[in-house]
């Protein structure tokens, strides 16, 4: 049974129909197994669909009709289905009800399902079809009367032969790209009782005859490009209850027999152009819950009748040209929504809004009238509106004072009362109003301090209160608002320093406190790291790098240290009291950093952390020290110790206290994509290197910072350089690593001359420390980013040492575009996945780039190499020879032959698996290494146990 109805499922795939060679078989389970085998099921939805059941009416999605026992329903929404919806769908003859709505079903619409002659529901709606709607479907119409092929892709225009279709009664072909007009004939449909041809590009005038669609309930033909007016014939729908002609390029007035639509709920006309004054008749339209008229050209009064409107809940005017005052009574409706802005209403805002307590308010929840030109002062009692989310009179011509009441507006989310002549204080009970996110005060006439209580609207996003005369300090509390995102208080009168606290607003991208009186020292970190000057000017005395003026006291000046001066220099003595006296004040600080910005200039770069005993050996190093371009140093008070702090992981005291560390050009072990490296010697004579970020504008928070150096500084291993320590300032980051003396891997393979090259043993050795070592990265959760030979050190004793591990997790995000181009920038090793934004960056990153390493250390050949007018990848280079079986040539010539074959193989063929373009199929390093130790020879094998 199963290999036969296999089979004719094979014969139904070829265009060859089979229905009459066994009449045993139950069409229906062929045609839904024929429609299963074309789909592609990723959560397997349909996995009760076997070929094996004779009754389909059991499986998933399946209804039959009990007493045929036949296939009648088929109800997949949401089945997560793709592929095209195939031939096999045409042997359910008794089909009623066809609903794939919510798939991924793509290519058109199957014509011949007009076959399907007892179809009365069809639903493609939000699929992925195309093509144009086909004309043979509303041909011969017997039962079809609902049907939505809304969200799909489909074109062209709505076929002529739908007009003849008249058994439908529900159609909705919203959301797709049908163009041209509406077929002629259309209004003859009438058992229509609802049609959407929402969101599509029809256009041309809607045809005369609406009022044949006597069954009409709701017609929405918003979002396309119809003109014309409305029909006037529209009244004769009397059961029409929705209407929405919105946005198309609609014009004329709004036509009279309008008023005989007694029962619609929701008219919206928004975005068109409808010309004219609102005709007093729309009073008797009183079952309106939605009034949406905005966006158009209507003009004149709002006829009080508008106050009938008993049901209104949404009612919006706005963008209009209405003029004159509220009608009394227009928001006495137990309204929730209302929207005037942009007219040109006028007149007190007392009269719409209530002068006292009346409870028929309590339902509003947005009230914008902003841009009117509304006079008066905001009553006292706005605090009863206490279900208001949403408050806007900006740009009106308001007086007086903020009500101390708003403090009662519990819902208020956005209050705006920008723009407008409002005096007095911001009343501290603004605390009170828990639920605010936005608040916009600006372009007022506000005084007095802003109030500490601000700080209790703790959902608070954006905060502006620029322009207006506010003064006395910012509250410091205000730091504690964690999701602040904007802060603009520019252009007031305010005093005091700013809150350091200020940096630690996690979210906030904007910031802006200029023209005001504020002074003291800006903030170090967060946003103050990227902050643009004309954001905090016209504050005369605050000071800061950003304004470029140095604050007294604080920062020491830059000195620029150059060990390599002959002792003996002038220079040396006639600095020497200064030097001494500076010492003395620098053994008072713990230690002083020798900042960046005045090195660079000079082109030296140095660091020194001097102590009384470093004072004490005045001959070994005061001696060697050199001063250049220090000679504003006198005046440089180095008193603060929060200038800079230096942490070394070991807690050796020795060296915490006694470093002398200079870095120089002439130090330079090297650059990568982090900064610059230079070897340096610790009283103690211990080299170490210290590595100086050049992404410091990148770089988190100090506690970021400092909290993922620790972590780093925890992992240990063998074959990973040790970073020992740090040194932090806003502006220098500096990260103390052991220093590994025998270079990189990237000179040795490719810059070391004079055969002095690595055996096969050491490579595989090499291979293996540096498998080991990603291992364990992994194994503590820490992703390299940024593997390649120029960070591989090998050790006085031939060990690779993996260095500049991690360092992406100092940058605030793991951004690809960052890591692939700031870090990630060395050809040939960055794995394929960085270049695609959607694929998340795993530790399968470091795999591909060991892999390459693999083969450039086995080939001793760089990952790319230029030749004259080729570029050769390495790893397809491989890949080629060892399909074409001449791997073995791609081995270092440089060896000789000197290699074992059963060993070179393996370890390319594993490069090859770990360069493999899907993440997944790349094997982790823990195996990695579990392979390279099976794949060593037996007798090295013994040799590395003993
Ligand atoms: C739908 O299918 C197409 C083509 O098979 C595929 O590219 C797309 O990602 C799928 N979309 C969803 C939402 O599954
Ligand atoms: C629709 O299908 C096309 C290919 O046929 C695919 O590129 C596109 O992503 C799909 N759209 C959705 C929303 O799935
Ligand atoms: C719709 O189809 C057009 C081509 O007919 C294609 O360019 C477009 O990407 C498709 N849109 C979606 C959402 O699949
Ligand atoms: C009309 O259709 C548009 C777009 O499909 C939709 O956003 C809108 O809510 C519909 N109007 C009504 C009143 O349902
Ligand atoms: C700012 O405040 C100072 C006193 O704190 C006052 O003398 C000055 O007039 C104020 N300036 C403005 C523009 O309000």
């Amino acid at each position: 049974m199963r290999k036969l109805l296999k089979f004719l499922v094979f014969l139904a795939l070829v265009p060859v129909f089979v229905r009459s060679v066994d009449p045993t078989l139950n069409e229906d389970v062929l045609g839904l197994i024929v429609f299963k085998a074309d789909l592609k099921d990723p959560d397997s939805n349909l996995v009760t669909w076997n070929e094996d059941d004779d009754n389909p009416c059991n499986w998933v999605g399946v209804k039959c009709n009990p007493r045929s026992n036949r296939v009648s329903e088929l109800n997949l929404d949401g089945f997560s289905l793709s592929g095209r919806s195939g031939k096999g769908l045409l042997q359910l003859q008794f089909l009623r009800k066809l609903s794939l709505s919510k798939n991924n079903f793509t290519g058109t619409i199957n014509p011949n399902l007009a076959r399907l002659e007892n179809l009365r529901i069809l639903d493609l709606s939000e699929n992925n079809l195309s093509g144009s709607i086909p004309g043979e479907l509303f041909t011969q119409c017997r039962s079809l009367r609902v049907v939505s092929f809304a969200g799909n892709n489909l074109s062209g225009e709505i076929p002529q032969t739908f007009s003849s279709c008249s058994t439908l009664a529900a159609v909705k072909f919203s959301s797709n790209r049908l163009s041209g007009s509406l077929p002629s004939g259309i209004w003859s449909l009438n058992g229509l009782r609802s049609l959407d041809l929402s969101d599509n590009l029809l256009e041309g005038e809607i045809p005369k005859g609406i009022e044949g669609l006597y069954n009409l309930r709701a017609i929405n033909l918003s979002r396309n490009q119809f003109s014309g007016q409305l029909p006037d014939g529209i009244g004769g729908c009397l059961l029409l209850k929705l209407l929405d002609f919105s946005e198309n390029s609609m014009s004329g007035s709004l036509p009279d027999s309008m008023q005989k639509l007694t029962i619609c709920n929701s008219l919206s006309l928004r975005g068109n152009s409808f010309v004219g004054e609102v005709p007093t008749w729309i009073g008797e339209m009183r079952k309106l819950q939605t009034l949406d008229l905005s966006g158009n050209r209507f003009s004149g009064q709002i006829p009080d009748s508008v106050g009938n409107l008993q049901s209104l809940e949404v009612l919006n005017l706005s963008g209009n040209g209405f003029t004159g005052s509220f009608p009394a009574g227009i928001f006495r409706l137990g309204m929730q929504v209302a929207m005037h802005s942009e007219n040109r209403m006028s007149g007190p805002i007392n009269d719409p809004l209530p002068s006292s307590v009346n409870t028929s308010f309590q339902n509003l929840h947005l009230l914008d009238l902003s841009n009117n030109a509304l006079s008066g002062e905001i009553p006292e009692d706005i605090g009863v509106l206490s279900n208001l989310r949403y408050f806007n009179i900006s740009s009106n011509s308001l007086v007086g004072g903020i009500p101390a009441s708003i403090g009662e507006l519990k819902s208020i989310h956005v209050l705006d009362l920008s723009e407008n002549g409002l005096y007095g204080s911001i009343p501290s009970e603004i605390g009170g109003a828990v639920s605010l996110k936005e608040l916009r005060l600006e372009k007022n006439f506000l005084a007095g301090k802003i109030p500490n209580q601000i700080a209790k609207c703790s959902a608070l996003i954006s905060l502006i209160l620029s322009q207006n005369h506010l003064s006395g300090p910012i509250p410091t509390a205000i730091a504690n608002l964690a999701n602040l995102q904007t802060i603009d208080l520019s252009l007031n009168n305010l005093t005091g320093s700013l809150p350091k606290q200020l940096a630690n607003l996690p979210h906030l991208v904007s910031f802006n406190i200029s023209y005001n009186n504020l002074q003291g020292e800006l903030p170090a970190g967060g946003i103050f790291n990227t902050i643009s000057p004309s954001s905090v000017s016209g504050n005369p005395s605050v000071c800061g790098a950003i304004v470029n003026r140095s604050c007294p006291g604080v920062l020491p000046k830059p000195i620029v240290l150059n060990p390599n001066s002959s002792s003996d220099s002038a220079g040396v003595g006639s600095f020497s009291p200064n030097l001494r006296q500076k010492k003395i004040i620098l053994s008072i600080s713990a230690l002083i950093a020798i900042g960046a910005a005045a090195l660079i200039a000079v082109g030296v770069i140095a660091i020194t952390v001097l102590n009384l005993r470093v004072r004490a050996s005045t001959s070994h190093s005061a001696a060697a020290l050199t001063l250049s371009g220090g000679d504003d140093f006198s005046h440089s008070p180095t008193t603060d110790v929060n200038s800079g702090e230096l942490v070394m992981f070991s807690g050796d005291p020795d060296f915490s206290v006694g470093t002398h560390a200079l870095l120089n050009k002439d130090c330079e072990l090297g650059r990568g994509g982090f900064g610059a490296v230079y070897r340096t010697v610790q009283r103690d004579g211990r080299p170490v290197a210290i590595k100086k970020l050049t992404v410091s504008s990148l770089v988190k928070s100090q506690e970021d910072f400092e909290r993922e150096v620790k972590k780093l500084g925890k992992i240990r291993n063998q074959n990973l350089v040790a970073l020992e320590g740090y040194y932090w300032t806003p502006s220098l980051q500096l990260l103390i690593y052991e220093f590994v003396s025998g270079g990189s891997l990237y000179k040795h393979l490719h810059e070391g001359g004079g055969g002095n090259f690595f055996s096969w043993h050491e490579r595989f050795n090499i291979i293996l420390g540096t498998a080991r070592s990603l291992a364990h990265l992994h194994q503590m959760n820490v992703i390299h980013y940024n593997l390649k030979s120029s960070n591989v050190l090998i050790d006085s004793f031939g060990e690779a040492k993996i260095g500049d591990f991690g360092l992406a997790r100092l940058l605030p995000m793991l951004d690809h575009y960052i890591l692939s181009s700031k870090i990630q920038s060395a050809l040939g090793y960055m794995a394929p996945e960085f270049a695609c934004r959607t694929v998340k960056i795993t530790e399968k990153c470091d795999v591909y780039g060991f892999g390459v390493l693999v083969l450039e250390v086995v080939t001793g050949k760089r990952p790319v190499e230029y030749m004259e007018d080729d570029v050769v990848v390495l790893c397809d280079m491989v890949r080629g020879a060892l399909e074409e079986g001449r791997v073995e040539e791609c081995v270092d010539g440089r060896l000789g032959g000197n290699f074992p074959a059963e060993e070179a193989i393996p370890v390319m063929k594993l490069g090859l698996i770990c360069t493999s373009q899907v993440p997944s199929n790349r094997p982790d390093m823990a195996e990695v290494v579990n392979i390279l130790e099976l794949i060593r020879c037996p007798s090295e094998g013994q040799e590395e146990l003993g």
